[in-house]
């Protein structure tokens, strides 16, 4: 199934004019229809581009036709550059499957492999992306996870800039997900003291000018959505993303596709706590839902605006 079909584009101009004017496309990841809509929604009133992303987890708990059904719903005719992407494919098949269903764009997450299967394993999937005009993302390096306790420290293996232009060249895809101190979930930093490394940064881009650069685990775990959750009934003390300007000064520097899910989590179950919460007789769902797309749109909005640079940008 090719994308045109749904009014989907790939990432190729994308990058091109966000590395330009130095600004990065959004890539939100959604998991039902409240997500999507609210990130569509955000994406077309500031006028920007963005890429919808799913991971392979999101897409079992979808199923491949609901997806693709909400996808075509969508109803897509050009006026608004949309990707649809999979995040962290963690195999050639997955990024085939992706393929096969009509995503324009594909990750391919071989990250945790010695470098010549890495490289390997993301060839493959560029010989077949690209026979289909998709677009390709593969990752060097790897981000500290969840339940790391020492995320900026010893055990997270930041990208070795010496390795990069061998790996592009090797692989032919077309951005590259870089390990730079981001890391996925709520409970990225210590302290807000703790930077990104932008010397890393700085070195891999002097190797690859003007080649799109990635970053994973980049939400800012916005701290009024974590008070509002442990406000009504939550706890997620110590919760602290990536600061919004050191993310904005990525932009700059050739990181042009910011990967945000955690903060679009917060602020969903945010909105539904409270609303639960403030109404103790409710029990329609569309009600808190509805608080749950709200909040999800202003968090998109907010850092459409105030992180990614990519308003006005179509
Ligand atoms: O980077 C990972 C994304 O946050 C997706 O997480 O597999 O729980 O959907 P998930
Ligand atoms: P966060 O957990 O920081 O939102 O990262 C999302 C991500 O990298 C998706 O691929
Ligand atoms: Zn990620």
């Amino acid at each position: 199934m090719s994308y045109d079909k749904f009014g989907l584009v790939n990432t190729s101009d994308m990058f091109a004019n966000a590395i330009a004017r130095h600004y990065a496309i959004p890539a939100f990841n959604f998991y039902n229809m409240e997500t999507l809509n609210a990130i569509i929604g955000a994406a077309r009133d500031m006028r920007s581009p963005v890429i919808l992303a799913v991971s392979e987890s999101a897409m079992r708990y979808i199923g491949d036709d609901m997806l693709m059904g909400m996808i075509a719903g969508l109803r897509l005719s050009g006026d608004l550059p949309v990707a649809l992407h999979l995040d962290h494919g963690a195999s050639y098949d997955a990024c085939a499957h992706a393929i096969q269903l009509g995503f324009s764009s594909v990750m391919i997450d071989g990250s945790k492999l010695p470098f010549d299967e890495n490289a390997q394993l993301a060839k493959s999937v560029v010989e077949l992306a690209h026979s289909h005009n998709v677009t390709v993302e593969a990752e060097l390096g790897t981000l500290a996870g969840i339940e790391d306790e020492n995320t900026f420290g010893e055990s997270s293996c930041y990208t070795n800039p010496a390795d990069v232009i061998r790996f592009v060249d090797a692989t032919g895809i077309d951005s590259l997900a870089i390990a730079i101190g981001t890391s996925h979930g709520a409970y990225k930093r210590k302290s807000d003291a703790e930077e990104l490394r932008f010397d890393i940064l700085d070195d891999i881009a002097k190797r690859l000018p003007d080649f799109p650069l990635v970053l994973h685990g980049a939400s800012s775990i916005p701290a009024r959505l974590v008070a509002q959750i442990n406000e009504f009934g939550g706890e997620m003390g110590g919760a602290r993303g990536i600061d919004a300007a050191q993310l904005r000064r990525a932009t700059e520097m050739n990181v042009c596709k910011i990967n945000v899910d955690s903060d679009s989590r917060l602020a969903f179950t945010a909105a539904v706590r409270k609303s639960l919460v403030e109404n103790p007789k409710n029990f329609n769902p569309r009600e808190y839902l509805g608080a749950a797309i709200k909040s999800v749109y202003d968090n998109c909005v907010d850092e459409i605006c105030n992180i990614m640079g990519s308003d006005n940008k179509i």
